[in-house]
């Protein structure tokens, strides 16, 4: 059966990278027996400028019809002061499909540890996945209001919120060392003081995953300082969005982390976890291995195509190792000549 696959190309290096991505894509399939057919809906900026709107619904329906969702990324200055802005799009697809869980790994390659702004020695066999709650919090929750004398933001958490997303993350870690670290501001916050309590019940149903807590100001410090103490992080919505650029950054740049965004039945949402880099758009320069590692992550998870995502991987790494990578890294490959590096490996390997 041939997988349908959305894509959301976006604004600014958006589309480039997403371009970049479905190269790689289209070469690896070919080598091996992955078929697939894709349907492009505007998102974003580049939905307002279109229709008006940054999800326009057919874009929603699109999505909703797909096995899986690309998407590259969106907003940016041309927008900041529109009535409605792209952003608002991407959080209300994220709440239309329900993706509660956010998964986004940090991994540093081998050939990435002299990229990494920290010590070989700190940040070797550095691998955990942060799991971030996506669809409540401060970002969803009410009243919400801006006026000129005051301004309300809430943070809200149901407790079937917390628990599914902590199920969510201690399935993960049984799948890989066993070891959940909850982030919470639980000295300070009621919502964190709830999120203990549940951690405590839900952690019951998985005695062979160990379970520590931290406070957020105390593991970002930790992130840095000893990045391979962590297995799984679950956290809430916006510490996990701050956490995770933090930790995309020990990989040499925020240009390497792609990102599954996962509901309880539907398409997962693929894309990397940052922006659409608008002091780079057009320049060349955009690093396209988020995109790609969004791409292998979707062959993986949604479509079990283990072979065709290996192949993609091996050329990366390949091409990594042989010091082809882009100025966010240190080289001087442009996204284009990164893809085709990527690409002759994958036919090479053929
Ligand atoms: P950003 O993540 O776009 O960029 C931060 C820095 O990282 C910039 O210096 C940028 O050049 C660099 N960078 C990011 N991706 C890169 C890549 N692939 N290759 C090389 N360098 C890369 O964050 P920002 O500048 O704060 O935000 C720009 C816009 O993106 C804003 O409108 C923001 O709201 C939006 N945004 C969108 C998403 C998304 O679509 N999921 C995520 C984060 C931010
Ligand atoms: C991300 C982004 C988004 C978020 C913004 C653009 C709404 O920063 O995907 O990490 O905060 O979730
Ligand atoms: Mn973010």
């Amino acid at each position: 059966m041939s997988a349908t696959i959305a894509v959301l190309p976006g604004d600014y290096i958006g589309p480039e990278i997403m371009q970049a991505g479905l190269a790689v894509l289209a070469a690896a399939a070919a080598t091996t027996d992955f078929t697939y057919s894709l349907k492009t809906y505007p998102f974003g900026g580049a939905a307002i400028d279109a229709t008006g709107e940054p999800l326009p619904e057919a874009t929603l329906k699109g999505a909703q019809a797909a096995d899986a969702i690309l998407l590259a990324a969106i907003g940016g200055p041309k927008w900041d002061a529109a009535p409605q802005r792209p952003e608002a799009g991407l959080l209300a697809i994220r709440k239309a499909l329900g993706l509660f869980a956010n998964i986004r790994p940090t991994q540093v390659l081998p050939a990435l540890v002299p990229r990494s702004p920290l010590k070989a020695e700190l940040v070797n066999g550095t691998d955990f996945v942060i799991v971030r709650e996506l669809i409540g919090g401060i970002y969803f929750g009410q009243p919400r209001e801006l006026a000129a004398d005051h301004a309300i933001d809430t943070m809200v958490y149901q407790a079937s919120e917390i628990q599914r997303i902590l199920q969510a993350g201690f399935e993960l870690a049984q799948t890989r060392r066993h070891h959940v670290t909850v982030v919470d501001k639980a000295n300070v916050l009621a919502t964190s003081k709830l999120w203990r309590r549940i951690t405590e019940k839900v952690a019951a149903a998985y005695p062979d995953v160990t379970v520590d807590f931290e406070y957020v100001d105390a593991a970002s410090m930790k992130i840095i300082q000893q990045p391979t103490h962590f297995d799984v992080i679950i956290t809430e919505n916006l510490f996990g969005d701050i956490l995770s650029d933090e930790a995309a950054t020990i990989t040499g740049s925020l240009g390497t982390i792609p990102s599954e965004s996962r509901g309880i039945s539907g398409p997962s949402l693929y894309e990397p976890i940052h922006g659409s880099a608008p002091d780079i758009a057009g320049t060349g320069q955009a690093d396209p291995l988020s995109m790609i590692n969004s791409i292998t992550l979707m062959l993986r998870n949604s479509f079990q195509a283990t072979a065709t995502a290996a192949k993609i991987d091996q050329a990366l790494a390949a091409t990594l190792a042989a010091g082809i990578m882009t100025p966010d890294l240190g080289g001087s490959a442009t996204t284009d000549s990164m893809t085709q590096a990527i690409i002759e490996r994958i036919k090479a390997a053929d």
